[in-house]
């Protein structure tokens, strides 16, 4: 099976690439880095000849509010175009769990405009909703940092290592289109500034970590429901001490 996978140089584009190739595919990772670019279209219908699936991962460069949704918008309407153009028979792509109740955060007002786009497209399609990335605390702390403080909501949060997203993502690829949503998460739940203290301090960082109710995700207020799967999730097997131990010395 033809693959190409959008963002294919990015953390989980890269491990799923990798996943897939593994299993004897053909796999395109594309992004600007490799000659393929979705703001701008360049490459992407060359890369698309006898595709069967796409997988997009790509982020916006930027997260400024604007940035965020001219990146969504333009990238989504130029890749699905081109999928059409190209008869590519699912579309997959990784979004947030809970994106649409966090819609005071510009980012997050990207993220649904990218899923609608999937939605009224007409391919079939699959998008995974994930919890945060537990690659992504330290860019949750630095979100929350004024001087040495980090100030952070004590929201209930269910990070998932990259390794497995990545294994979700390849298995996604493998299957027919749900023409749904299915949702991720890690395996443990924590409140979000207790885990980030937590990281900062194995991590050896000297930041303190103040609880917030009031303190923005990115723009959005949270509550104990807001970052988590109101169903039952699939769940990863990689708890928060395991990753440390590994992936986040490697
Ligand atoms: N962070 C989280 O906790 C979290 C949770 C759930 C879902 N997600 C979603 O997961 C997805 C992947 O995130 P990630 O952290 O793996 O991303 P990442 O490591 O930041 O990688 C971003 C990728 O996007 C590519 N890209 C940027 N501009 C592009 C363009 N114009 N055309 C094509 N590709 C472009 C980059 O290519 P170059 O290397 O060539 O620049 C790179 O491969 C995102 O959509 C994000 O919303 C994130």
């Amino acid at each position: 099976m033809k693959i190409v996978i959008i963002g294919g140089t990015g953390l989980i584009g890269s491990k799923t690439v990798e996943r897939l190739r593994r299993q004897g595919h053909e796999v395109i990772a594309a992004s600007p880095n490799t000659g393929v670019n979705t703001m701008t279209g360049e490459g992407l219908a060359a890369a698309l000849v006898g595709c069967d699936v796409v997988i997009d991962l790509a982020n916006s460069p930027s997260f400024e509010d604007k940035a965020v949704m001219d990146f969504f918008e333009t990238s989504g309407h130029n890749l699905l175009q081109a999928e059409r153009e190209a008869g590519v028979k699912h579309h997959i792509a990784l979004s947030v769990v809970g994106t649409e109740r966090l819609q005071e955060s510009g980012y997050f007002r990207g993220k649904l405009a990218q899923e609608r786009l999937i939605k009224a497209s007409g391919i079939p399609y699959t998008i995974v909703h994930s919890t945060q990335f537990m690659e992504f605390l330290g860019g949750i702390a630095q979100s929350g940092t004024v001087g040495e403080t980090v100030r952070l909501s004590p929201a209930n949060v269910q990070p998932i290592a990259s390794d497995d997203v990545a294994d979700a993502m390849a298995k996604v690829a493998l299957a027919p289109p749900s023409n749904g949503t299915i949702e991720i998460a890690g395996p443990e739940r924590f409140r979000l500034n207790e885990l980030v203290s937590r990281y900062l301090k194995v991590s050896g960082d000297a930041r303190k970590v103040e609880a917030d109710p009031e303190a923005r995700y990115f723009g959005a207020r949270l509550d104990d429901r807001s970052l988590v799967s109101d169903d039952e999730p699939s769940l990863g097997h990689i708890t928060f001490e395991k990753w440390f131990e590994t992936a986040a010395r490697k």
